[in-house]
């Protein structure tokens, strides 16, 4: 059975003080929970703190994006090293907000994970259609492009360990989620692809997340889908109440 994972994605939300606070309150909330990977991915200046807040115990921490290179002059920019020096296992990579407003492209997500794997850490990969694309019938075809693109030149080995996450962008901050029926369709196709690109145990044992509008009132019955394996969360992730909820009934469905 692949353990689920919870992720907060926060954004560009929280100073070093509410982040702080935060995390003290997600960790009191989920201490007791062992069957869910739970990962808080704060902005770069929260990462010092939230790191050595959870350096023991069973949050794991993340980046929002890296950089390819290991150092020098890129302004801006952070790399791998550093997010492992702060304590982070975890980096987002290729969200929709960094493709939309940032140039993200495939062949710079390509080039970020293959810093990420090579530095250790695990990549976070983003997926997803725009509504426009899937007006169009395009959302398969999107998609595939994305992890296409996204693992293009990787062997099985070196993709050991990755994270694939749907989040249609139509359901990004909308309160509009994709139905579990919807999430659960393009899941599939995923795993789908991902075992015609690689190997059927290797496939089955990746991780796919859901993300857009997830919710304590929408969890349940998204985790309940066959091929959808934890969610990847914005801004339910930004109060504990919500956040550990989500983490909660996640784990009640996996006891
Ligand atoms: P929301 O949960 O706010 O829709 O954001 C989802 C997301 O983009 C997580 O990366």
């Amino acid at each position: 059975m692949r353990k689920p994972i919870i992720a907060g994605n926060w954004k560009m939300n929280k100073d070093v003080n509410e982040a702080v606070q935060l995390v003290n309150e997600i960790k009191r909330g989920v201490s007791d929970i062992d069957n869910v990977d739970i990962i808080v991915c704060p902005p770069y200046v929260d990462l010092s703190d939230a790191g050595e807040m959870l350096a023991s115990g069973n949050i794991g921490v993340g980046g929002q994006n890296c950089f390819w290179e290991k150092e020098g002059a890129y302004t801006g920019e952070i790399s791998v090293g550093m997010l492992k020096s702060v304590g982070c296992g975890y980096v987002i990579i290729g969200h929709s907000e960094r493709r939309k407003y940032f140039g993200e492209t495939n062949e710079t997500v390509n080039k970020r994970i293959k810093a990420a794997i090579e530095g250790g850490l695990v990549p976070i990969i983003c997926v997803g259609e725009t509504l426009e694309e899937r007006e169009a019938g395009k959302t398969m075809d999107v998609v595939k492009d994305h992890v296409e693109g996204a693992l293009s030149g990787f062997d099985e080995g070196f993709i050991k360990d990755i994270v694939i996450a749907y989040e249609p962008v139509w359901a990004i901050g909308t309160g509009k989620t994709a139905t579990p029926d919807q999430a659960q369709e393009v899941h599939a196709m995923i795993r789908k692809l991902l075992e015609d690109l690689y190997s059927g145990e290797w496939a089955a044992g990746t991780r796919i997340l859901y993300g857009g509008s997830v919710k304590p009132s929408n969890i349940e019955e998204l985790m309940k889908q066959e091929d959808i394996d934890g969610g990847l969360i914005g801004g339910a992730s930004l109060k504990s109440e919500g956040f550990v909820d989500i983490i909660k009934t996640t784990s009640g469905l996996y006891a």
